[in-house]
């Protein structure tokens, strides 16, 4: 007998009776899979339905929403917690400055980034001297860690508030505040008011 390479598997189950012009038609269910999936659809849709408009059992999107960025304030609220962000006061500042490991801190920073400009004992070059009493910008704490933060950038001095974390900022003031009177050789002219040591302590 010849195989009919064109027969369909499903000529088995042609159904009987429909045949038009002698079309006829084949009996091909769908899928057990696509059928189930359809079935639980519907079942699943009423459910979904008052669950959504009749009661609190499904968030609305608008729950959902709310909740998701209540969450997401609860995380931003514990990071800011656990990271509180560094404000220069006279007393955030003294709590490094005169602190051995901050100054370390601040001597190195120091070499790395302003030496080329304030000389490698802070006796002053480009910029001014910082070992003598004579400031342009303020001597206190504070005004030192605006200066180096903001800068003053029409002179000359970068500003350091993008590049240098806070801590390192307030390091290179605890390290700054070490220099006062170091007296170190070819100092350049004083610059600005004199300010009396006791003064700086404000
Ligand atoms: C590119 C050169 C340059 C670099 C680098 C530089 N400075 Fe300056 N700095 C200056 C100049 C110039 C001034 C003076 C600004 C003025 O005349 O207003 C100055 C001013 C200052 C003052 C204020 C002095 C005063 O009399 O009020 C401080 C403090 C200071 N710098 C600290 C630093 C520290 C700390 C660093 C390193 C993080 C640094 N500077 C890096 C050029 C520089």
């Amino acid at each position: 007998m010849a195989q009919n390479k064109d027969k369909n598997p499903a000529e088995d189950v042609v159904i009987q009776g429909h045949n038009y012009d002698g079309i006829q038609e084949y009996d091909n269910p769908m899928p057990g899979w696509w059928l189930w999936i359809l079935w639980a659809s519907i079942i699943w849709a009423p459910f979904y339905i008052l669950g959504l408009h009749f009661s609190d059992v499904i968030p609305s999107y608008e729950e959902d929403l709310a909740a998701g960025q209540a969450e997401i304030v609860e995380i931003r609220e514990a990071y800011e917690a656990a990271n509180p962000t560094f404000e220069a006061t006279p007393e955030t500042l003294a709590s490094f400055v005169g602190d051995e490991a901050q100054v370390a801190e601040g001597a190195a920073l120091f070499v790395t980034n302003c030496a080329a400009c304030h000389g490698q004992a802070g006796e002053g070059l480009i910029g001014p001297n910082l070992t003598d009493s004579y400031w342009i910008h303020g001597a206190s704490d504070v005004d030192l860690y605006n200066v180096i933060t903001n800068g003053v950038i029409e002179k000359g001095m970068a500003p350091w508030g993008s590049i240098l974390s806070p801590d390192a900022r307030a390091q290179l003031v605890a390290f700054v505040r070490t220099l006062e009177g170091t007296n170190p050789p070819n100092g350049k002219a004083p610059e600005g008011e004199l300010v009396e040591t006791s003064e700086t302590d404000a």
